[in-house]
């Protein structure tokens, strides 16, 4: 095993709120899985190296931004797994020296290709990967955000891993990969709340097309949808955009509960969750908030419109 899920322990958040409404908050914290293939990375990488060795590949392609978060993660899993790495990165403007994520990706041996947005889009289209696989014979294609079948089988064993009974869960939603993951793992009587990073994104619809492509079982797709509970409205603008009113609320809970949350995610879900409880929605409840990483270790200092985080 490359990395092993034992620092991912489940954190007991203590708050006057939560006493008040006898709500009992536990943290998963895979954001201590390791500092750069953190959170969900190593969730949804973790069958698909897999994957390389039973294929007898040389090494895997995956797809990102200029600062994701999962070519970082691919390029150190990679470097771990001893196999190659390409990450095709959007925008034929960069270069590896563009940023620290590209730079570290680089330094990890990953080799970079800079694409244009338009080239960029046909990230799923099978006549692009097999020119892909003609430039760079012998290697597994992942897509971007690790959303594939093995992906989602990596995310089912972190609730797996769940010890307490729960009611709830709450996690942050990118390409869905991990909430669908946990889903088909979640307690019997228990609901999923999910809290996509992206303005108008239709979670559900989303959810649906990569369950019914991954398990080819529609009936058990709608029966587990209904255990499915979106809230669209703490996306802050939209991807990548936050406000001073969400730094305040990840700098103050991590001041209260040493927990590091990121502006892009995790944090937008622990507000969603925040305000849902103030809202009344979840007195006596046991609930799990799954912390799919996104920051890089807990001394990370950021000056963001004139706050730092973390660091206390
Ligand atoms: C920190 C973090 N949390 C949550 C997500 C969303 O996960 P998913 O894409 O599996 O929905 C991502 C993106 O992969 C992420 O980087």
């Amino acid at each position: 095993m490359l990395y092993s899920t034992e620092n991912s322990i489940l954190q007991k958040i203590e708050s006057d709120i939560l006493t008040n409404r006898n709500i009992k908050l536990y943290i998963k914290r895979d954001d201590l899985i390791d500092s750069e293939v953190s959170g969900n990375k190593w969730r949804k990488l973790k069958f698909n190296i897999e994957q390389v060795r039973v294929l007898k590949k040389e090494g895997v392609i995956t797809f990102g931004g200029a600062f994701s978060n999962h070519l970082i993660a691919t390029a150190s899993a990679s470097n771990r797994a001893g196999i190659k790495a390409v990450g095709v990165v959007r925008g034929n403007e960069l270069n590896e020296n563009s940023n620290e994520t590209l730079r570290r990706c680089s330094e990890l041996g990953m080799k970079l290709k800079f694409v244009s947005r338009e080239e960029y889009r046909l990230k799923n289209d099978k006549m692009y990967h097999n020119e892909l696989s003609y430039e760079f014979e012998n290697h597994y294609i992942v897509p971007e955000g690790g959303g594939n079948f093995y992906g989602m089988v990596g995310c089912q064993e972190i609730i797996n891993e769940i010890e307490v009974k729960y009611d709830a869960v709450f996690v942050s939603q990118g390409t869905t990969t991990t909430s669908c993951g946990i889903l088909l793992s979640l307690a019997e009587n228990a609901q999923l709340y999910v809290v996509p990073a992206l303005k108008g994104y239709n979670s559900i619809q989303e959810m649906r097309d990569l369950l019914n492509y991954s398990i080819f079982a529609e009936e058990l797709t709608e029966e587990l949808l209904q255990k499915v509970i979106v809230y669209s409205e703490y996306h802050f603008g939209g991807y990548g955009s936050y406000t001073i009113k969400l730094l305040q609320f990840i700098q103050q809970f991590y001041k209260n509960h040493k927990v590091p949350l990121d502006q892009v995610y995790t944090g937008k879900t622990m507000f969603a969750l925040f305000s849902e409880i103030e809202n009344g929605n979840f007195d006596n409840k046991t609930i799990v908030f799954i912390h799919t990483g996104g920051i890089q270790g807990t001394k990370f200092v950021e000056q963001k419109e004139g706050i730092s985080l973390f660091e206390e």
